[in-house]
C-alpha cells in the first residue's frame, strides 16, 4: 500500500497516522513513540499557561528530534457578568453538598481565584519555542494569530464536526482540516452551531471531501485495519487515532481509570456537558447522572475550572464515578503495550489487509 500522500508530504512523515492530542492522557513519552513509528505525535496543550506549554514542549523535544503537533482550545472566554458570578456560586455550593454526601473533602474554588489562560498567549510561545505543526480544536484561530503562525512557517490542523466549519477553516487558509465524526472520544470540537452538530463520521467525512480542496484527517472510530481503510475510501488522506492509545504504556491514565475503560460497555458511553460545560464523549457515571440534566452546568471554560480540583481528588483517590473518562464509540481490547508497538501493528494490519485498495 502507498502511503505516501499530501500529508505525509505536508507533516514529513512516511504514515499520514496522526496520534490524537488527548489532554490528560498525551504524554511526550506518548509523542515520541509516535515519532518511532514515523508517524505524526501531538502534544495535547489545552488551556495550559505559556511556562507549562514551554515545559512540556521542552521536555518532548529532550525524547524526540522529530516535529510534532502542538495543539490547543481555540476559545472564546464568556465575560464574568453578575448572572454568571450567582450561577457559580449556586453551582459550587451543589457540588460541595455532592461531594460530601460521597466522602470526597476537596475545596473548590471562588470565580474571581480562577484563573483563564488565552489561547493568543499560547500561540506567543508556541512560536517562541519554534514548534512548526499546530492543531487546535473548539474553534478556529484569529487571523492576527494565522498570520503570525504562518509568518513562522507553522502548519496550521484545524477541526471541525460539520460541512460549515469546515469551509470556514478552509477560507481561512488553514492547511490541514481534522473532520470529527460523532463516534470520536473526548471533546466535540465544533464550534459555529449551538447545538452540537452529531452527523456521523461516514456522512460527515464524504460530505466534507465533496467540499473543500485541503487535506483531510478523519478522527473518531479508527481502531483496526478495516476502520482505517473505509475513512480511506470516504477520502481522508490522514488517520487520526485516540482511544486505541488509552490503555498504552505511555497513557497519562492510572491502572484504575484504564481498568474502568476495558470494562466499559455500549450503553455507558455517552456525550456530556457535566465535567467542562461543552459536550463531551465519555464513560457514564454516578458525577455525570446527577448533573447531567441538571441547572448545574456553567458555559467553558467555567464548569471545567470549577470541577478541576474535584477530579483531581478524585482520581488521587482511584474513585471512577467522579472523574472524566473520555472515549470514543469503538470499543476495543485497549493494548497495554507501547505506543510505538500499537500504531505499527495497525500499520502492518493495514498493509495486510484484504480490503486495502
Ligand atoms: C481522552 C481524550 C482526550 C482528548 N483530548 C483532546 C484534546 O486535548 N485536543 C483535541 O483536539 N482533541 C482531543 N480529543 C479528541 C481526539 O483528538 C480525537 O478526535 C478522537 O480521539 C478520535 O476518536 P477516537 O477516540 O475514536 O479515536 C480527545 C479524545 C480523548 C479520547
Amino acid at each position: 500500500m502507498n502511503w505516501n500522500n499530501s500529508i505525509t508530504k505536508l507533516l514529513n512523515i512516511s504514515y499520514p497516522i496522526i496520534q490524537a492530542p488527548m489532554f490528560g492522557v498525551t504524554t511526550p513519552e506518548m509523542v515520541a513513540a509516535t515519532s518511532k513509528a514515523d508517524c505524526l505525535g501531538s502534544l495535547a496543550l489545552a488551556d495550559l499557561d505559556s511556562k507549562q506549554c514551554s515545559e512540556l514542549i521542552r521536555l518532548t523535544k529532550q525524547l524526540t528530534d522529530k516535529a510534532f503537533a502542538v495543539n490547543i482550545f481555540v476559545h472564546e472566554i464568556p465575560e464574568i457578568t453578575e448572572e454568571l458570578k450567582k450561577k457559580y456560586s449556586e453551582t459550587k455550593s451543589f457540588f460541595e453538598e455532592l461531594v460530601k454526601e460521597n466522602h470526597i473533602e476537596v475545596d473548590l474554588p471562588e470565580i474571581d481565584k480562577i484563573k483563564i489562560n488565552s489561547y493568543q498567549e499560547q500561540v506567543d510561545t508556541i512560536i517562541s519555542e519554534n514548534c512548526k505543526i499546530v492543531s487546535f480544536t473548539f474553534g478556529n484561530l484569529d487571523q492576527q494569530s494565522i498570520e503570525k503562525l504562518k509568518n513562522n512557517g507553522t502548519i496550521l490542523i484545524g477541526t471541525c464536526t460539520s460541512v460549515s466549519e469546515a469551509l470556514i477553516l478552509e477560507q481561512s487558509r488553514i492547511d490541514i482540516i481534522c473532520a470529527q465524526g460523532i463516534e470520536a472520544g473526548g471533546h466535540r470540537g465544533s464550534f459555529t452551531n449551538e447545538n452540537i452538530p452529531q452527523i456521523g463520521g461516514l456522512s460527515l467525512l464524504s460530505q466534507i471531501r465533496d467540499t473543500v480542496k485541503v487535506p483531510i484527517i478523519y478522527a473518531g472510530g479508527i481502531y483496526n485495519a478495516k476502520t482505517l481503510l473505509a475513512t480511506k475510501i470516504l477520502g481522508a488522506d490522514g488517520f487520526q487515532i485516540g482511544s486505541l492509545l488509552l490503555g498504552s504504556q505511555e497513557s497519562a491514565l492510572k491502572d484504575f481509570e484504564k481498568q474502568r475503560l476495558r470494562n466499559v460497555n455500549k450503553g455507558e458511553i455517552i456525550l456530556t456537558k457535566s465535567f467542562s460545560g461543552r459536550y463531551a464523549s465519555g464513560i457514564k457515571n454516578t458525577f455525570i447522572e446527577t448533573i447531567e440534566n441538571s441547572d448545574f452546568i456553567l458555559p467553558y471554560p467555567y464548569q471545567n475550572k470549577l470541577t478541576g480540583e474535584l477530579r483531581k481528588v478524585a482520581r488521587e483517590q482511584n474513585n471512577s464515578e467522579f472523574v472524566n473518562l473520555w472515549t470514543g464509540q469503538s470499543i476495543n481490547k485497549l493494548s497495554e503495550k507501547s505506543t510505538t508497538y500499537i500504531l505499527k501493528k495497525l500499520i502492518e494490519e493495514t498493509e495486510n489487509n484484504f480490503y486495502q485498495s
